[in-house]
C-alpha cells in the first residue's frame, strides 16, 4: 500500500527506540532456557494457567496486531521473549500450554472475540508475579510484586505502532499478517487508519499517565492513573486529569483476601470494587455518559474477576525452597528473628507493624459479629503518615481530591468527590498508611 501521509518524524522515533534498547539485560537472557522451578503455593497447574491468562476486560491492542507487530527500529517480533523481558515482564520458555498457544507474556490475556475480533489486555498476573534468579536457577513466585516497567512497555508498544505506520515495507508485512495476502487495497488503508487511531488513543493514555519522573521498574502510580482514566477520560472531563506523581511499589497478593482493608492507603475493603477499578485503569472501558442508554456498561468482566479473586484466596505464602536455595542458616535466621521482633530505643519492632502469626497460625482478627456473613478478617492498623515518614503523596492524593463531575448542560458541579481527612493539631490533613500481616 502507498502510505498516504508520513506525518511522523522517523528521527524522533529512532530516539525512542534506542532509549528502550538499553533496557536489555543480557545476564538474564543467559539464564532462560532452563526449567523454571515453581513453589508449592497451593495452586494446581490449571490454577496457575487460569491466573496467568484469564481476561479481565482490558483492551490494550487487537490480538492479531500484537502477534504481528515488530519492535521499533528492529526486525524482531514485539512479542519475542527477549523484547518482553527487556521491560521486566515474564514469559515462559517451555512449549506453550494449551492455555497459552501463542506464547503470550504472563499476565497478558486474550479477550474473547467480539465483533469478529479478539484483543489483548492486562490481567492480574502481569503485575503480581515474579521470579528469583539464583545461580543457574529460576524460581517463580506466584503473587509476588513485578519489577516490570509499565510506562516503558507502553511507550515501546506505541513506538512499534508508529514505526509500522511510518514504513511502507513494515506496514506491508504487518498487513499481510493481520489481513492475509489477498487483502484489497481499501482494506489495507482501513487498517492503516485504525492503527493511526489506536496509536493516538494509546498516546492519550500515555500523556495522561506521564509522571514528572519516570516510575521505573517495580513502581507505578496506580491510583493516579485510574482516577485520570475514570474521572478524566471516561467521564469526558479532562480538567480532572492530574499528573500521576505518586508511584507506589506493587504489593504481593498471598493472604490479601483475608485482610479487612487493602492497598497501601488502606482504602479498599471490597475486592470486587477494587478489581473493577484496577481494570478501568488498565485499558478497560466504562460508559459514563448519563444520557446514553448504555450508561454504566463496562468491559470489566464480572465472572472472570470473581474467579481471579478466588484464585488469589487459594494462593499460599511462598516458603523458602531448601532444595533450590539450600538449607536455612539457623544462626542467621535467629539473629533475624531478634531484629524483627525486638524493639530498640523504645521504637516499635518490625513485628509490631508487620505482624507475625501466633503459634496457632492466627493473626489479630476482626470480630465475626462485625461482618454480615460472620466472617473474620485479619485486622490491619492504620499508621499516621507523620509516624511512618514515607512519601505521603499517594495518601494525600488518594481522596479523589478536587475531581468533580459536572452535570450535563450546566457549568456547575453536581457531584464532588471529597476526602474525609481528619485534621491534626498542626492543621495538616491526616492520612494513613496501612500496615499488614506478614502473611
Ligand atoms: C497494571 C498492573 C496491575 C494489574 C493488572 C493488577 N494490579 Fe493489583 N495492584 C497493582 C498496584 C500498583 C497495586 C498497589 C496500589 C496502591 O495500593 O496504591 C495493587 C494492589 C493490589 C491489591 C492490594 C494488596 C495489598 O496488600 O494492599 C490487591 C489485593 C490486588 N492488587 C489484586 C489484584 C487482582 C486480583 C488483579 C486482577 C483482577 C490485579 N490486582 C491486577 C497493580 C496491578
Ligand atoms: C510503625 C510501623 C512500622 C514499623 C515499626 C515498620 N514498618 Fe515497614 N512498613 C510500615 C508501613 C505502614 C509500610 C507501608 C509504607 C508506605 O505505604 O509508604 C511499610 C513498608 C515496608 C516495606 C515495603 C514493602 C513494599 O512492598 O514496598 C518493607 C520491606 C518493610 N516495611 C519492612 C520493615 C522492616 C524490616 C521493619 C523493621 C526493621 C519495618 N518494616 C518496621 C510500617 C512499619
Amino acid at each position: 500500500m502507498k502510505l498516504k501521509k508520513l506525518a511522523l518524524s522517523v528521527l524522533g522515533l529512532m530516539t525512542v527506540a534506542t532509549a528502550y534498547g538499553d533496557l536489555r539485560n543480557s545476564d538474564t537472557d543467559r539464564l532462560y532456557g532452563r526449567q523454571t522451578i515453581f513453589l508449592d503455593q497451593q495452586w494446581t497447574e490449571a490454577d496457575r494457567d487460569r491466573f496467568y491468562f484469564t481476561p479481565q476486560g482490558s483492551y490494550l491492542i487487537p490480538y492479531s496486531w500484537f502477534l504481528a507487530l515488530e519492535v521499533a527500529g528492529r526486525r524482531q517480533p514485539f512479542k519475542d521473549k527477549r523484547n518482553i523481558r527487556r521491560y521486566g515482564y515474564l514469559v515462559d520458555d517451555d512449549s506453550y500450554s494449551p492455555a497459552n498457544p501463542d506464547g503470550l507474556p504472563i499476565g497478558f490475556a486474550q479477550e474473547p472475540v467480539e465483533n469478529g475480533e479478539a484483543w489483548l489486555g492486562y490481567t492480574c498476573a502481569a503485575c503480581h508475579t515474579n521470579e528469583i534468579h539464583f545461580q543457574d536457577q529460576i524460581v517463580r513466585i506466584d503473587g509476588a510484586p513485578t519489577l516490570a516497567d509499565f510506562t516503558a512497555f507502553n511507550n515501546g508498544l506505541i513506538a512499534a505502532l508508529e514505526f509500522t505506520l511510518a514504513s511502507e515495507k513494515r506496514f506491508d508485512r504487518f498487513a499481510r499478517a493481520v489481513l492475509g495476502k489477498e487483502a484489497e487495497e481499501n482494506e489495507q488503508s482501513a487498517l492503516w487508519e485504525r492503527i493511526a487511531d489506536h496509536t493516538a488513543w494509546l498516546k492519550g493514555f500515555a500523556k495522561r499517565g506521564k509522571p514528572p519522573h519516570a516510575f521505573g521498574a517495580g513502581r507505578v502510580d496506580a491510583f493516579g492513573i485510574i482516577m485520570n482514566e475514570v474521572f478524566g477520560h471516561d467521564l469526558g472531563q479532562l480538567e480532572n486529569v492530574r499528573i500521576p506523581n505518586a508511584p507506589v511499589s506493587y504489593p504481593f497478593l498471598w493472604g490479601t483476601p483475608r485482610h479487612d482493608f487493602v492497598q497501601w492507603t488502606g482504602s479498599a475493603s471490597n475486592p470486587f470494587g477494587r478489581n473493577v477499578g484496577e481494570v478501568l485503569g488498565a485499558f478497560g472501558r466504562v460508559n459514563l455518559d448519563v444520557m446514553s442508554s448504555d450508561f454504566g456498561s463496562t468491559t470489566a468482566r464480572a465472572r472472570e474477576l470473581f474467579e481471579l479473586e478466588r484464585l488469589v484466596a487459594k494462593l499460599g505464602t511462598p516458603h523458602w525452597p531448601e532444595e533450590v536455595l539450600g538449607p536455612i542458616n539457623e544462626a542467621s535466621a535467629s539473629r533475624g528473628q531478634t531484629l524483627y521482633t525486638q524493639s530498640r530505643n523504645g521504637e516499635e519492632s518490625c513485628a509490631d507493624c508487620h505482624a507475625l502469626s501466633d503459634s496457632a497460625g492466627h493473626y489479630p482478627s476482626t470480630p465475626p459479629e462485625e461482618n454480615l456473613f460472620g466472617v473474620s478478617f485479619i485486622k490491619t492498623h492504620m499508621i499516621p503518615l507523620n509516624d511512618i515518614g514515607t512519601d505521603p503523596l499517594t495518601a494525600k492524593k488518594l481522596c479523589f481530591a478536587e475531581r468533580q463531575a459536572r452535570c450535563r448542560n450546566t457549568a456547575s458541579p453536581c457531584a464532588v468527590y471529597q476526602c474525609q481527612w481528619r485534621s491534626t493539631g498542626s492543621g495538616h490533613a491526616v492520612d494513613f498508611s496501612r500496615r499488614r500481616g506478614a502473611g
